[in-house]
């Protein structure tokens, strides 16, 4: 399969059809599968036959969500979760154990964060926040304990660029876990496993559904943490509904199609943004003045579909702005068809006090869009006549 381009093996990794020929791939609704016997049950249960058991591990649909999944990051293995914060949380549980230590960038999504503050400690797990973007300070973090490197690149919400070839070396000379949560980027714009991830973590409720569905999540990666993750998974439950599983792998088909066009209007707003006289900066990896702009090329084929910027007129002012849009949505979620707009600093991240926002550059002003699929024109007309009508 891997022979195959991007967009063919989005489409054509795909289960064995039933007798009834099915073009689109059944769904299987089911918590569990039968045995033929009580001998073939006790073997599947040994693990001697691969069969399907029971769809809390094991669900020819998540099986086919997985497969694509695998194939388009190039990874080996995978585990389908409920959500994109299962696979976070999974990722760490599985693979952590007291006295071990986490370094992770202190640009990550609210929740990441807050598993990391809140959660792991009371476990005996803890952890350093380093600038995402400063190679330095990711070596001079890690510690005789430290057993895993975790970053977001992109990251949520402020954009920031990773060095994923830099910090996959690390990984590699100290023999720690690099895992990556690649939902801004997908697997058509970026693949970490090449430069060195072992883990690459999903939320499948972003681009992967891309319409505003379903929640899912997954890690895909090297066979050897994978399974760990697995095996935790398979008892403790966070797992994937085959429902959402058969949305989800249907969705991968127009994955490719849709972050063209995602990137290609988030491009033309951020141009748009850069000229325009309310807004103080523009934040877009493939834009000319974002700070990273070199890596940013090397590592993402286009630039993505969320442009970040900073209104003039602080919090109020962005407040005002948002009341004013009359197309975009005001909700929590991201990569949808329908534009998004977002203030982090009073929703997604409201948890970390103003200075913790500050450290991460969300300001007040921070405004973070989720550019959506409709025509690019209405897109630039809602935010003109918004920015208008908020002076
Ligand atoms: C980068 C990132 N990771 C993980 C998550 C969590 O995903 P979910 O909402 O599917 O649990 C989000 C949600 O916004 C996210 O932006």
């Amino acid at each position: 399969m891997i022979d195959q381009q991007f967009e063919t093996r989005a489409i054509r990794t795909q289960m064995v059809r039933t007798a009834r020929r099915e073009h689109a791939s059944a769904l299987y609704l089911t918590s569990s599968f039968t045995f033929e016997s009580a001998e073939q049950g006790a073997d599947i249960f040994k693990g001697n036959i691969d069969a399907n058991l029971y769809s809390r591990f094991s669900n020819p649909n998540t099986d086919e969500f997985i497969r694509k999944l695998c194939s388009l990051e190039q990874c080996q293995s995978g585990v389908a979760t409920a959500s994109g914060m299962a696979a976070v949380y999974l990722c760490f549980a599985a693979l952590l154990k007291q006295g071990d230590h986490v370094v992770a960038s202190s640009a990550i999504f609210g929740n990441s964060r807050y598993i990391l503050t809140n959660i792991l400690p009371n476990m005996g797990v803890s952890h350093s926040f380093v600038e995402v973007s400063d190679n330095h300070s990711w070596e001079q973090a890690i510690q005789k304990n430290t057993k895993m490197l975790f970053l977001e690149t992109p990251s949520n919400p402020t954009l920031k660029t990773a060095d994923l070839e830099f910090i996959g070396k690390l990984a590699k000379s100290h023999e720690l876990i690099y895992a990556v949560d690649n939902c801004f980027a997908t697997p058509y714009l970026q693949r970490p496993a090449e430069y060195g991830a072992h883990l690459v973590l999903h939320s499948a409720t972003k681009y992967i559904d891309g319409q505003g569905r379903v929640l899912g999540g997954a890690i895909v990666g090297e066979e050897h943490w994978v399974s760990q993750c697995y095996d935790f998974l398979r008892r403790t439950g966070s797992s994937l509904s085959p429902f959402n599983a058969w949305i989800l792998s249907k969705s991968i088909e127009t994955l490719a199609i849709r972050m063209d066009r995602h990137c290609s209007n988030a491009s033309k707003l951020a141009g748009f943004l850069n000229g325009h006289q309310e807004i103080e900066k523009v934040i877009y990896p493939h834009d000319e003045n974002y700070e990273q702009y070199d890596l940013a090329k090397k590592q993402m084929s286009q630039g993505g579909g969320l442009v970040g910027c900073i209104i003039k007129g602080g919090a109020e002012r962005g407040a005002r702005f948002l009341n004013a849009l009359n197309m975009f949505s005001l909700t929590a979620n991201l990569g949808d068809t329908r534009s998004i707009a977002t203030h982090p600093a009073s929703t997604t991240h409201s948890k970390m006090t103003p200075e913790e926002q500050l450290l991460v550059d969300i300001t007040p002003g921070f405004l973070r869009f989720s550019v959506g699929l409709e025509h690019i024109d209405d897109i630039l007309t809602d935010i003109d006549q918004a920015l208008k009508l908020s002076k």
